[in-house]
């Protein structure tokens, strides 16, 4: 087995919503990635994925916990030590569009990229005719604005842009969510041929299951600022054990409609993360809730069997 390079540690992340509450975004979290894996992370919104992606890449400050990549902490570092991280760990964001600048030419953004880290008009050049082979784009769309390109192209070019450093470890967040489900696939084989070619280590965000199973090496499920079950991606399809893993398999679209059946819909909204106290954060929505207990106990997330982890009091 690879080596773990990134090590989570009881993440924690709240947002004050008033003088005395706090809303708990992410709320003692803790995993780790090894060295060329899809980690993929699901919930519903708000569950606090991004924030665990903003928090690594120091984008935001935690309150608490440790974050460290390859045995470094990083979630400490000062301004001049998290530039040198920044090359080995970019970023992919959901809009593409939204990701360029809409009045600068694709080609602009590749050089105010490579001026930044004083990277040479010379290899420079060499750098972007090796990506552009790399996500099978023409050189003729360096010259066009982000509006003449494709939502589908434009991922294919924010994806190269991130690897315009090199780096070692994406975050993608919600990288395929605005595209159609024709152009989806294409970019999830596009992400899946990288991690083979350049060895790359990613962290995967997705509120979409279907997604998740195609891509990812191991998944971990949030719920409301915390994990309730962490497993390889086969463990956790096939032998489900979260009560909200469950729901969540149940209520995810089934592309061919042929293999659906009546399914159980998770009971309620989301509820709101402020000032959550003791007890399953699942349990008011849970069909199995054992009152007295998963309503006012905490469960610990427990390896359950080899590689999987589940928090709660009665798993399946
Ligand atoms: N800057 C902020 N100030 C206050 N609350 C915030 C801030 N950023 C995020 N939150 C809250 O933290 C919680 C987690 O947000 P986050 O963006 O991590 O969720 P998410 O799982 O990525 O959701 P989505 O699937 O909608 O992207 C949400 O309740 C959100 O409203
Ligand atoms: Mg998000």
């Amino acid at each position: 087995m690879s080596k773990k390079i990134l090590d989570v540690k009881h993440l924690k992340k709240y947002y004050p919503v008033s003088k005395k509450s706090f809303l708990h975004a992410v709320d003692d979290v803790s995993f780790s990635i090894f060295q060329g894996e899809i980690f993929g992370i699901v919930g519903e919104s708000g569950s606090g994925k991004s924030t665990i992606g903003r928090s690594i890449l120091n984008l935001i400050a935690i309150d608490k916990g440790e974050i460290y990549w390859d045995g470094t902490r990083i979630d400490s570092l000062d301004a001049k030590g998290m530039l040198e991280f920044r090359k080995k760990m970019q970023m992919v964001f959901q809009n593409p569009l939204a990701s360029f600048n809409p009045k600068q030419y694709i080609g602009s953004a590749f050089s105010e990229l490579c001026k930044f880290y004083k990277i040479s008009r010379h290899e420079m050049n060499e750098k972007i005719i090796k990506l552009l082979e790399l996500i099978n784009l023409p050189a003729d769309v360096l010259t066009r604005m982000p509006s003449q390109l494709s939502g589908g192209q434009l991922q294919r070019l924010s994806i190269a842009r991130s690897l315009l450093l090199e780096p070692d470890f994406i975050v993608a967040d919600e990288p395929v969510s605005a595209l159609d489900v024709s152009v989806q696939a294409q970019i999830l084989n596009l992400i899946l041929d990288l991690r083979d070619k350049m060895g790359l280590t990613i962290l995967f965000i997705s509120h979409d299951l279907n997604v998740v199973e195609r891509i990812c090496d191991r998944v971990a499920v949030m719920y409301l600022g915390v994990i309730v079950e962490m497993a390889k991606k086969e463990q956790l399809f096939s032998h489900t054990m979260h009560p909200y893993t469950h729901a969540l398999i149940e209520v995810n679209p089934i592309e061919h409609p042929s293999l659906r059946k009546d399914r159980e819909i998770i009971a309620g909204d989301i509820p709101s993360a402020v000032d959550v106290g003791e007890g399953c954060r699942f349990a008011g929505r849970c069909q199995y809730c054992k009152k007295g207990l998963c309503d006012c106990v905490t469960p610990e997330l427990i390896e359950v069997e080899s590689g999987h982890w589940v928090a709660c009091h009665c798993p399946f």
